[in-house]
């Protein structure tokens, strides 16, 4: 167990904590005594900002009043009502303005941008992806092996895990090198929703392109978890939903970018829809589809303005916040719970998430040597919300703009009671 001194500790560590007043601006699930729980599932779902309450109700009253006229009042500009969450999202991603676009959800963001990337031909038609990706992003890479008369189970090439602890970039830019002949995509997840493990993009994209492969990130454990340069990098296109460290709400819009040397290229065939026709344009209906300049142009639908409006006020969290500074408490507030979590648990937890902060997001996952069928139903009795992912992971996410470093500390003696 943690002892007086850790508690003193963490106290200090919240009292000198600059982000410490934005928890105030969150709901946060309660406990049985009417306090918050310990919000570990910022990974999973972000809780919900009180801006995010008041955006929403906003939204809801313009409806009331305007109806169908939404779309054309000024005030309310229902048509423009993605500019300042793709514009605030472009700055979390490290993207120019006109490289990212809100709205859709992250899987069918990412068969759109599938539908344009993913240009297979008979040499080469495989997918590169890192060890144990998400499974919709498995499966919507497959789906698109299989529509283009390829076969999934051998043209999807995962590379192999590493050791426990050990960053498995390595492994994947090997496997990068020696595929690189029959590979048509490399796609990845910036963050590893499993071990944490976040990949710099930058060397896989040199890697890849120098091999002619274009890169896709799902940055949907990264985006306002750690800093990324889509741009910089070079990434061909990303998505990401908004839902996670976000706190844009269950379902929230999602995000794409599409870097800017694509935008012109008319060679690229997209899935076309008419909220990514030419928005000058879009109202008189012409029968031909021009694409809106930039990722606004991979749009297809309408967006939801309903739930347009609890992210854009939850990504003003950020702007008020900065991303560095949020990344800087990430940084201490992970490597705060992983001491505690070594000298306390010892031999009867195993971090499978990289040790090096510079490699791994907010998260820890935590491999439990105990039966997780009885260690999960404590904890979560024990007030802490997290999850496990099958057989033996514990997933926590303790995120700046709502957790503490108590709560990390207390955190640790309910998984140690838990074990027993
Ligand atoms: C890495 C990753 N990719 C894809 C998805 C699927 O997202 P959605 O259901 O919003 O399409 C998730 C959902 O948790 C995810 O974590």
């Amino acid at each position: 167990m943690t002892t007086a001194e850790d508690r003193a500790e963490a106290v200090a560590l919240d009292a000198e904590d600059a982000l410490s007043p934005f928890r105030l601006r969150f709901f946060l699930p309660q406990d049985r005594h009417g306090h918050a729980a310990i919000y570990f599932a910022g990974h999973s779902l972000g809780p919900q900002p009180f801006a995010a309450r008041g955006a929403m109700e906003e939204a809801l009253d313009e409806w009331a009043e305007l109806g169908v006229a939404g779309w054309s009042d000024r005030k309310a500009s229902w048509v423009t009502a993605d500019a300042t969450p793709a514009a605030r999202s472009a700055r979390l991603v490290g993207a120019h303005p006109s490289e990212v676009a809100v709205g859709g959800t992250l899987t069918g963001n990412l068969h759109t941008l599938l539908a344009s990337f993913y240009r297979p031909t008979a040499a080469r038609h495989a997918v590169l992806m890192e060890a144990r990706p998400f499974p919709s992003d498995r499966y919507a890479v497959a789906s698109h092996i299989d529509l283009h008369g390829y076969d999934a189970r051998r043209s999807i090439v995962e590379a192999p895990s590493a050791a426990a602890g050990s960053a498995s970039l390595d492994a994947l830019l090997e496997t990068l090198e020696r595929e690189a002949h029959r590979l048509a995509l490399v796609l990845v997840g910036a963050v590893n929703y499993l071990t944490g493990e976040s990949f710099d993009p930058a060397p896989i994209v040199r890697t890849a392109h120098a091999h002619g492969v274009p890169v896709g990130v799902d940055a949907a454990h990264a985006v306002g978890n750690v800093p990324l340069s889509l741009h910089d990098a070079g990434v061909d296109f990303a998505a990401w939903c908004g839902y996670k460290y976000l706190n844009g709400g269950p379902g929230a819009p999602a995000g794409l970018f599409v870097h800017e040397r694509h935008h012109l290229d008319e060679a690229l065939p997209r899935l076309a829809g008419w909220w990514g026709h030419r928005l000058d344009d879009r109202f008189r209906m012409p029968p031909a589809f021009e694409p809106e300049a930039g990722a606004a142009g991979w749009q297809v639908s309408t967006p939801s303005v309903l739930a347009l409006a609890p992210l854009s006020a939850s990504l003003g969290l950020f702007e008020e916040a900065g991303l560095d500074a949020v990344r800087s408490k990430s940084v201490a507030l992970t490597g705060y719970i992983e001491r505690l979590v070594d000298r306390v648990l010892g031999d009867r937890v195993e971090i499978v998430t990289p040790r090096d902060p510079g490699s791994r997001g907010a998260q820890l996952s935590l491999r439990v040597r105990a039966d997780l069928d009885t260690v999960f139903p404590r904890l979560v009795a024990a007030d802490v919300v997290c999850d496990r992912r099958e057989p033996d992971i514990l997933r926590v996410a303790p995120a700046a703009l709502f957790n503490t470093f108590d709560e990390g500390r207390r955190f640790v003696d309910r998984l140690a009671a838990a074990i027993g």
